[in-house]
């Protein structure tokens, strides 16, 4: 029996180029070889958005667009919309008495993410336990593969710890999961400063028109002590570098623009002008297919729904086990 991949995102705006490196383009690569389900996490970006409902919903198309535009194919891989899914809440309702507050407050992406929104004591308690959610996300489907970036190790340790308390005290249930991380697992921002993030205003989106994403690599951060083309230049660290290892598909000239870079005498400019052009390449198919898409949004709701249905019953079938194992009344 093939294996099965469960991951996702958050649907509080479209996906961007550190989605394809992290976890998108692996998740296409190898969605002919394993039972793929791909999560529209909208119940977990209601964690932190909950006054923002509609902006999320408007965001499943969004991201399906995204997902269908970069090649997951819906002949293989499921598309699945979580709150479609209740299964999932009810699942995390009994995750819930298998782990503590103490363990809650430990795990270092969630910790990160409160400083980032400023949540100190006030963080709502559902955004507290995501983890937990993410935890029935994956097991429900009894995913043994979880491919995604590396800011979501911590989230699949936490799926481990449950699934073997739970199988531990309830008997043989659930999968434990492993992560498959990408080579590129952390693509920088374009300030430099961190990981591309969605809100941080330092994302280019697959979705970017062409001017727009020229702007934003003309504005990108480099070496701040390389201010004259003859001057030698850092390529650590250099975010222009990681996104050309990233998308350039001719290593060896990137190799040797890395060493005029270090020896001076490659300006930034004639620099980043290279990368939109490889960047354009990349995002120019995916912009004509999502725009193809995006004219017939009734056909992309539709393949969501029975999407979902599919996932609805594989999600069931795991909660019928699980209900058995817990003694819960309703199956004796
Ligand atoms: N936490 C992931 C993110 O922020 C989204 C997600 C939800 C997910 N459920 C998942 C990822 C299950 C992998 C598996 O992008």
């Amino acid at each position: 029996m093939r294996k099965t991949i469960l991951t996702g995102d958050r649907p509080t705006g479209p996906l961007h180029l550190g989605h394809y490196v992290g976890s998108l383009k692996s998740r296409v690569e190898l969605q002919h070889d394993y039972a793929t389900y791909v999560l529209i996490a909208d119940l977990q970006a209601l964690t932190d958005h909950a006054e923002q409902p509609a902006l999320i919903r408007r965001n499943i198309l969004e991201v399906a667009l995204d997902y269908l535009a970069v090649g997951l194919d819906p002949a293989v891989a499921t598309l699945v919309v979580q709150s479609g899914v209740p299964e999932l809440a009810e699942l995390t309702v009994y995750f819930l008495n298998l782990v503590s507050v103490a363990r809650l407050g430990r795990n270092p992406t969630v910790k990160e993410e409160m400083r980032q929104k400023g949540f100190d004591a006030d963080v709502p308690a559902g955004f507290l336990v995501y983890p937990v959610s993410q935890a029935a996300d994956i097991t429900a489907f009894k995913a043994s593969v979880v491919p995604v970036g590396d800011d979501q190790l911590p989230m699949v340790e936490q799926t481990v710890e449950i699934v073997r308390r739970f199988n531990r005290l309830y008997g043989p249930v659930l999968v434990e999961p492993a992560v498959l991380l990408s080579r590129h697992a952390r693509l920088p921002g374009t300030d430099g400063l961190g990981k591309m993030g969605k809100s941080l205003g330092n994302a280019i989106f697959l979705s970017d028109p062409t001017d727009v994403v020229a702007r934003k690599v003309m504005g990108m951060y480099t070496d701040p002590t390389h201010v004259r083309a003859e001057q030698p230049g850092t390529v650590e660290g250099n975010p222009v570098f990681a996104y050309l290892d990233a998308f350039d598909p001719d290593a060896a000239e990137v190799a040797r623009l890395a060493d005029r870079y270090r020896a001076g005498g490659l300006g930034d400019v004639a620099l980043k002008r290279r990368l939109i052009d490889v960047l354009e390449s990349f995002l120019a198919p995916i912009r004509a297919r999502r725009l193809a898409l995006a004219g017939d949004p009734t056909a992309v709701v539709r393949l969501l729904k029975a999407g979902t249905e599919r996932g609805r019953t594989v999600a069931a079938a795991t909660l019928h086990e699980v209900r058995r194992a817990l003694h819960l009344a309703e199956t004796v």
